[in-house]
């Protein structure tokens, strides 16, 4: 395999570069077959290629939260991939911290059936835990911290090492963790990097005092705000898309863009997750993060350059353009069982028993979005999201406009283009062609990039494989700044205020459906045309 995302993972700026580490692969490479190897060189010479390369730098990656859901289920698995991938630093420890009194064994059990280990890879699997060791507290505690602190310190190389900490914890012990790790876990001598996760707050107030907690405690530098979807190859491949062709350019505006939208659907339920959920709802979890972010990616203006703040500030000034989402243009729904599915599709979301009875949280959500702003004032950016729908699928769809002067009696369908986010990653137009042979009328069809077609060989990374690496890295282009965080919140605060004040009824819909049909109508009153007369189909499986 051989990863084709390092691009972005590169330093910034030669001013940043004095957490940069290179190790020695020697050590590596002599117990790998030689061609892996090879690929491992050079991947790291393109990670990590900078000239004040320290050798020695130790690296400790503490999981705050380890005894979780999310550190069992996503962030030791992407440690170890990584671990196993030769792609972080040869001297990186890894210490979890929670209040249940475990040990290294006990974790390793609770994370394996996510590890996706193969055979071969037994050692290289010893030798991760080996690297690994785990300490109990209570989160409150700050004795507890100054435990963890002693034990950072006695690591090999402890006393001079870089830290990262993960925070995989729910929002009720985030502020006294946050404040401990500030007070007594801090390495004096190496660089600290605090990597959080949503919810950040649940409305514009709340996440301001969370903001506003953390920058009393770490600078902004030191401060990586996940969004997942940021990590994702076409959520990444939107910027070069666009920015790296000269075709797209001149027709990506409010001239030829007739609508925008931008969809996320699943296609099971809450799953006994429901009681997070229910304290969320389907904006908070999905829309005013994972698409909005893509939204910016889709609407924002050229930056002045790649590095992350040019970005950064680029998504800002696309989110200052946004008004806040009015009830008017939204359309909400909550499944209901089918009577005639299978398993899971006959349980509604009021079936699931961690949901609190007779809540009209919604799981399902349309809404548009204006961004007034010469480039797109009047184009509507149509937002879905939706559990428990038809497939799974997350996608990012420019419809342009009719073409004016029509000589083919009205056989002209309008263009598209599509970026297929999962799964089955693909880029691709709807356009018309002559239709082939003795015809001469315009029909369907695309132009298509599959990624499965066209690049075989390669492996995808898992989205928070690459985030992970870019706080190594010291790149925070894909992750979100606080200002991105206070205009997201700015935009659907009202919106969600209001939703909750007058408990408006979500419309139902049946599990493994499209959703609501009022939320169809609303995109179609709005502009978007949906002709029905053709579907992609994923040219890997022809
Ligand atoms: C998470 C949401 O942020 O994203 C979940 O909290 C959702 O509800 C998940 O299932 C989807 O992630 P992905 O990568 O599977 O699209």
């Amino acid at each position: 395999f051989l990863y084709r995302h390092l691009g972005s993972q590169k330093k910034q700026s030669p001013t940043t570069s004095s957490h940069h580490f290179l190790t020695s692969l020697a050590e590596k490479m002599s117990t790998l077959p030689l061609s892996r190897s090879e690929v491992f060189g050079e991947l790291r010479r393109e990670l990590y290629d900078d000239e004040e390369f320290h050798q020695s730098d130790v690296h400790i990656f503490i999981i705050m939260g380890a005894s979780g859901d999310l550190a069992k289920k996503k962030i030791y698995p992407t440690l170890w991939w990584l671990f196993r991938d030769g792609l972080l630093p040869e001297q990186t420890y890894f210490v979890g911290f929670a209040r249940s009194d475990l040990t290294v064994d006990a974790l390793r059990t609770a994370c394996l059936p996510y590890m996706k280990v193969a055979d071969t890879e037994a050692d290289r699997l010893e030798a991760f835990f080996i690297r690994n060791s785990y300490i109990s507290g209570k989160y409150g505690d700050e004795v507890a911290f100054s435990n963890l602190h002693s034990h950072l310190l006695s690591l090999p190389g402890g006393a001079e090492a870089n830290r990262l900490f993960y925070l995989a914890l729910p929002p009720s012990v985030y502020l006294d963790v946050t404040k401990n790790i500030h007070r007594r876990c801090m390495s004096t001598k190496g660089w600290n990097r605090v990597i959080v996760e949503k919810p950040f707050g649940r409305d514009l107030q709340s996440s301001e005092e969370l903001s506003n907690h953390l920058s009393s405690l770490f600078t902004e530098d030191q401060i990586y705000r996940i969004d997942h979807y940021l990590g994702k190859e076409m959520v990444q491949n939107l910027m070069v898309l666009r920015f790296g062709n000269r075709i797209f350019g001149p027709i990506w505006n409010r001239d030829s863009v007739a609508c925008v939208v931008l969809t996320f659907k699943e296609s099971f339920g809450t799953q006994g997750r429901g009681g997070y959920f229910d304290d969320f709802g389907i904006i908070r979890d999905v829309m005013q993060n994972h698409l909005l972010q893509m939204l910016c990616l889709v609407a924002m203006e050229k930056p002045a350059s790649t590095s992350s703040d040019d970005v950064r500030d680029e998504k800002v000034k696309v989110l200052k353009c946004i008004t806040p989402v009015s009830l008017a243009d939204v359309v909400l729904g909550q499944y209901v069982g089918d009577p005639k599915g299978e398993g899971e599709a006959r349980l509604g979301y009021l079936d699931d028993p961690t949901v609190p009875k007779g809540s009209t949280q919604a799981t399902f959500a349309t809404a548009v979005l204006y961004v007034r702003n010469e480039r797109w004032d009047g184009v509507p950016f149509i937002l879905r999201c939706g559990k428990a729908l038809n497939e799974r699928k997350a996608e990012v769809r420019l419809q342009f406009s009719d073409v004016p002067g029509d000589i083919f009696s009205a056989q002209c369908r309008r263009n598209e283009l599509v970026v297929r986010v999962q799964p089955n990653e693909a880029i691709y137009a709807k356009m018309m062609s002559k239709k082939p042979g003795v015809y001469f009328s315009p029909e369907e069809t695309e132009l298509d990039l599959t990624y499965r077609s066209r690049y075989r060989d390669v492996k995808l990374p898992d989205a928070y494989e690459r985030l992970i690496l870019d706080v190594f890295c010291g790149s925070q282009m894909h992750f979100v700044r606080s200002d991105e965080l206070r205009e997201a919140w700015r935009i659907f605060t009202p919106l969600l205020h209001q939703i909750e004040k007058e408990k408006t009824p979500p419309i139902s819909y049946k599990y493994g459906s499209r959703g609501p049909a009022e939320a169809d109508e609303l995109v179609q009153r709005v502009g978007f045309r949906y002709e029905g007369t053709y579907k992609w189909v994923n040219p890997h499986k022809l």
